[in-house]
């Protein structure tokens, strides 16, 4: 196989992982708009709040991604990997959040590696880079849980009225 030939295979591999971590951003983008719906519906504003900022961090990742496809000459297939989860419960909600986050980080991990043994040096970085803020996203909802079992399900209503800290989408 020529050089060429190779890098050719490698840039497919590349193209493929990051277009299913597309749509697996798109579909974290789409579930996590719906929860900040029913939260904001709910009047839990900085829940609420949390999923909004997380949802815009995610298109960035889907931007990011994009990118990367399209400096390898790949196309960026723009559909979400699963359908939105009509989940209207908070603490099921989070949970749910978490298990995505989770199924990111150990994909994205999986992804960085396949990329290394590649010889594609910038999609394994981005996808480290994923992998830190997936973990990122992870703590903030565990923190969120962990405060509803701790004082109950008027943790939500009290912090919307201010009486606890607002949680932070962590910084990128
Ligand atoms: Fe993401
Ligand atoms: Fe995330």
């Amino acid at each position: 196989m020529h050089i060429t030939e190779v890098s050719v295979v490698n840039s497919e591999q590349s193209i493929g992982l990051l277009n299913k971590s597309v749509a697996d951003e798109l579909a974290a983008v789409h579930q996590y708009m719906y929860f900040h719906f029913h939260l904001d519906d709910l009047g839990f504003a900085p829940l609420a709040n949390l999923f909004k900022r997380t949802a815009i961090m995610e298109m960035g990742h889907v931007e990011a991604l994009a990118e990367r496809i399209l400096f390898l000459k790949g196309d960026v297939q723009m559909a979400a990997a699963d359908p939105v989860a009509a989940i209207t419960d908070p603490a099921k909600m989070l949970a749910k959040a978490i298990e995505m986050e989770q199924g990111s980080a150990r994909d994205y991990n999986r992804a960085a590696q396949t990329c290394g043994a590649n010889a594609d040096a910038v999609s394994k970085q981005l996808f480290e880079r994923l992998v830190g803020d997936e973990e990122g996203h992870q703590d903030a909802f565990d923190k969120q849980l962990e405060n509803i079992r701790r004082f109950g399900p008027s943790y939500l209503a009290l912090q919307s009225f201010g009486a606890a800290t607002a949680p932070e989408a962590p910084e990128t």
